[in-house]
């Protein structure tokens, strides 16, 4: 679907210098060099900016166009949903396209998770799981059950409630005091065990981990914890898949408690893991599922919140209702959208072409690790993560200032500068991290690992 438009990068430039304020990042960049990158057009993996320069797609936007971009039938999707009807809310009134999608998304979803919440976006997923949790222990009888525990350097989002399970302190240091009530336990991040006082097998490095999880709810009391919030493939700090037995103690451990277990597959779900939902990939069966972003392969913003029958009981009779809810939730042109996305995915069997190539991404990756500033390669599906350090043998990570030269002054544009547009993180150890269309395959590794291959080997004489 190539267009033929051109863009007045010098106009787009002053005018994004005057009015945009871009999502967490410094604004000076747009006063700085040659601006901010303004991408104009995608197909495939491919996107275009507005000098015409040609990238990969390496991070699938933000962990979104799972599906690629230029997807001509999700736009007509959009396009006929509008002429028919382009709002209506789902306060009270409902409308077929949000209904088709709840009973497609609970066909999707393990267990008895049958009820659809829908949002905009996976940080509303979030806030509305924190908000139902505390609700249902407050219909049990159960009112002082409203505490949340969630992972180190875990991203739940940044609305208020969002921020208070979010496990990064950079992120919540200008906002404090965050709704109160959040409260953090170690990550799975085995490449990092033994930093935290742990020594043995990744199985083993599993259950020490779940058990911190059993050791906080029992230090902040079981009667005041409503939930826990996990992803199933932790993404900051660069793609912590979960040991084997994880969730399984896990699930174990909030059975006993009456602990609410909420997977967050906001980045894991629509065959970012191979499956619809990640937990699936993984044998645990969550009380919530909140997920967002490949829903629509960002064709439309959606977000949903999926709910156990369990847990939805309590609202489904007399009087009771849930105060909450979002205009633009359910919207019409987005459930349209993610209707039609998801048939690409069932036609072009997307799910099962991950779980078939994650193998060669991952091996063709591992190369890399004949350089000395690659620590580790680590993730699943096709969601990895490259950690970088100074000293392959110590794991010896940078320095504050060696990172900030590394990744901002260095990475982050060299990457872009050789045709991949991927993601230099340093919300914890820095890594370079790659979430790609589920439509690539072998040769796209080939061509990922190529680059990477000449920047961070370039990056190594930068030290
Ligand atoms: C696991 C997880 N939860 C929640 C969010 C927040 O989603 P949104 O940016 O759509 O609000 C994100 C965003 O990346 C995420 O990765």
């Amino acid at each position: 679907m190539a267009t033929s438009k051109t863009y007045d990068n010098t106009a787009l430039q002053e005018k994004a210098r005057d009015h945009l304020w871009m999502h967490f990042a410094r604004q000076s960049v747009m006063t700085e060099g040659d601006g901010v990158p303004i991408i104009v057009r995608g197909e495939g993996h491919h996107i275009w900016d507005s000098s015409g320069k040609k990238y990969i797609d390496g991070l699938s936007g933000l962990f979104v166009v799972n599906a690629g971009h230029g997807r001509e039938r999700l736009a007509e999707a959009a396009a006929r949903q509008a002429k028919e009807l382009a709002f209506f809310p789902i306060w009270s009134y409902a409308h077929p396209s949000a209904i088709e999608l709840a009973d497609r998304l609970a066909s999707y979803a393990p267990g008895d998770l049958n009820r659809v919440f829908f949002s905009t976006g996976g940080g509303e997923a979030v806030e509305t799981a924190f908000k139902l949790a505390k609700q249902y222990w407050k219909l049990q009888g159960r009112p002082t059950k409203h505490k949340v525990i969630s992972r180190a350097i875990a991203y739940h989002g940044t609305t208020q409630g969002a921020l208070a399970i979010t496990g990064l302190p950079g992120m919540k240091e200008m906002f404090e005091p965050v709704t109160p009530g959040g409260f953090r336990v170690p990550n799975t991040n085995y490449y990092r065990a033994a930093e935290m006082g742990f020594t043995g097998t990744e199985e083993q490095f599993g259950l020490w981990a779940a058990n911190r999880i059993e050791e906080m709810i029992l230090f902040e009391g079981p009667e005041t914890v409503a939930a826990v919030f996990l992803e199933p493939v932790q993404n900051s700090g660069g793609c912590f898949p979960p040991p084997p037995g994880y969730f399984q103690r896990v699930r174990e451990i909030c059975d006993t408690y009456d602990v609410l277990l909420v997977s967050d597959e906001v980045i894991c779900a629509f065959g970012r893991i191979g499956e619809w939902f990640a937990c699936d990939a993984y044998g645990y069966v969550p009380d919530m599922i909140t997920c967002a972003k490949a829903m629509t392969s960002g064709y439309a913003p959606a977000g949903a919140t999926i709910v156990s029958d369990r847990i939805y009981e309590p609202f489904s009779h007399g009087s009771v209702s849930f105060p909450h809810g979002y205009t633009f939730a359910g919207h019409p042109v987005s459930a349209a959208v993610a209707l039609e996305n998801l048939d690409i995915f069932e036609e072009e069997g997307l799910n099962a072409r991950v779980r078939e190539n994650s193998p060669l991404f991952r091996a063709t990756l591992e190369k890399l690790q004949d350089l000395p500033i690659v620590g580790d390669v680590r993730g699943d599906g096709y969601f990895f993560g490259i950690e970088l350090v100074k000293d392959a043998a110590t794991r010896e990570t940078f320095n504050e200032e060696e990172s900030e030269r590394l990744l901002r002054g260095f990475l982050s544009k060299a990457l872009y500068d050789a045709g991949l547009y991927c993601r230099a993180d340093d919300r914890g150890d820095p890594v370079i991290q790659l979430a790609p269309p589920l439509t690539i395959g072998p040769a796209e590794f080939d061509e990922i690992e190529q680059i990477l291959r000449g920047v961070l080997t370039e990056a190594w004489t930068k030290l």
